[in-house]
């Protein structure tokens, strides 16, 4: 049967590109995927995701064995085989807040090698995330220079945000709140939307579709992590005050506060604040973009001093109740940045762990898991738990670090009986304070010391 839908090509397998393209095979498309590490597109060619994400293992076995996913390591045989390539590969951050571009100008570099073969108009779309400026800059000039063709005539440019939130990526591609289209040209634009028509059917509904130009594009992503950062250091900081206030509590507050639909609930959790491979690394990015213009972004310097200080009230916590923490055993129940994931990028409990380690104390951790990620990270530096009932024997404190859903299933009870010193710190807000404090010493982020009354 003859394929009514394009042939697309995706330049980096990773988190964003992998789960991208096995969507797009799983919706009726033919996918290249290209990678430069031929360990993975071997891996991925036997049907295995390098990582994990729900429901990505089942979609990309059948990905491979309906031949809708082929793998090649070379970018110009790609393009070759496609109409439109989206890239995705890598733009990590360097330790002064400015992006590597090096992959995507390499990537481009290898897509116009194979346009200037190509002789036919082929879409070029940008997914990874980009300091403002770079499409309509970097990446339009590589593409013309090594396609010797003009953008817009020999080939079109677009640049499309990837909103991916880790847990929820297939989900959040299958049926996202939004699309945004940068786009050169409306040539590029109307080619990027007929895609996405084809790709949601009926599914699409017209008001989730945004076309405006690349650098509104590549800033909507920064504003976009920026604000939600920002909500969330909002409620950290509040949580911060409720911790003086007797009787006060950050998560009835949030609750009053995200009832009003101007302001909404979601990313009002106060805990020990936030990581992951997008947040740390696109606040510091903007915030080094802006610095090159002579600007300072008051509200983002404030999200990521907030978070930098969040995991320390934690310990704050911890020596309230026990004086020091020299040579205590400190149980942490969560690695991960957050729960559904093996990621440890930017994890609170990497922060957490330096600090415990510089206060004296013996760590002990559990995750179900992200645990081989750390071991790999630090050794044996601290201890590792086969359970989380195993990390609380014999323990003088216990942190709630990242909210798995398993650690709610944990009674006061267990860990009055395991512990040394029943200390428990609700580092993200798990536990019902009202259920703990009768039988542990109970301490929560964002509640005030308990009221006397
Ligand atoms: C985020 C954005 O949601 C996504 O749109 C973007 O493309 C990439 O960055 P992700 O990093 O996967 O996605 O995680 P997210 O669910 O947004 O959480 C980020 C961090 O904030 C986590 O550490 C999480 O624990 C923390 N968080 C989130 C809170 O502490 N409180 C909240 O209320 C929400």
């Amino acid at each position: 049967m003859a394929r009514t839908k394009p042939s697309i090509s995706v330049l980096g397998l990773g988190r964003v590109g992998l789960c991208f393209a096995v969507c797009c095979a799983n919706r009726g498309f033919h996918v290249v995927g290209v990678d430069v590490d031929e360990e993975k597109l071997d891996m991925i060619g036997a049907g295995k995701a390098p990582f994990y994400e729900p429901g990505l293992q089942a979609m990309l076995e059948k990905a491979v064995e309906k031949k809708d996913l082929e793998l090649t390591a070379s970018a110009g045989e790609a393009v070759a085989r496609s109409e439109v390539s989206f890239i995705t590969v890598g733009t990590p951050g360097r330790p002064d807040g400015s992006v590597d571009l090096s992959q995507i100008e390499s990537a481009c570099r290898d897509v116009g090698k194979a346009l200037a073969e190509k002789g036919a108009w082929h879409l070029v779309v940008v997914r990874s995330t980009v300091p403002p400026g770079t499409t309509g800059g970097l990446i339009k000039d590589v593409l013309e220079i090594s396609s010797g063709l003009k953008c817009g005539r020999g080939f079109g440019l677009c640049m499309n945000p990837e909103f991916l939130s880790e847990g929820n990526a297939i989900r959040g591609i299958l049926e996202p709140d939004r699309i945004v289209i940068g786009e050169y040209d409306k040539r590029s634009g109307d080619a990027l939307q007929a895609f996405y028509e084809q790709f949601h059917g009926n599914g699409l509904s017209h008001g989730l579709i945004l076309r405006t130009s690349l650098i509104n594009a590549e800033l909507i992503k920064y504003a976009s992590n920026a604000f939600l950062a920002m909500k969330v250091s909002f409620a950290n900081m509040i949580a911060h005050l409720c911790q003086l206030l007797p009787g006060a509590d950050v998560v009835s507050i949030m609750d009053g506060v995200g009832l009003d639909k101007r302001i909404g609930r979601a990313f009002l959790n106060a805990g020990l604040g936030w990581g992951g491979s997008c947040f740390p690394k696109d606040l510091a990015a903007l915030l080094k973009f802006a610095e090159g213009l002579g600007l300072q972004l008051p509200l983002v310097k404030a999200t990521v001093e907030v978070n930098e200080r969040q995991p320390l009230l934690a310990i704050e916590l911890a020596k309230k109740v026990l004086g020091t923490l020299e040579g205590k055993r400190v149980a942490l129940l969560g690695l991960a940045f957050k729960p559904g994931t093996d990621d440890i990028r930017g994890a609170v409990s990497l922060k957490l762990i330096e600090a415990l380690l510089a206060e004296g104390a013996d760590i002990v951790a559990y995750d179900p898991m992200a645990m081989e990620n750390v071991k790999a990270l630090l050794g044996s530096t601290i201890s590792y738990a086969s359970s989380a009932r195993e990390a609380l024997r014999e323990a003088d404190c216990c942190i709630i670090v990242t909210e798995w859903e398993e650690f709610r299933t944990l009674r006061p009870e267990d860990f009055k009986e395991l512990m040394r010193k029943p200390v428990v710190i609700d580092g993200r807000r798990i536990f019902r304070p009202k259920d703990f404090e009768q039988v542990v010493h109970f301490l929560a982020i964002g509640r005030g010391p308990r009221k006397l009354t």
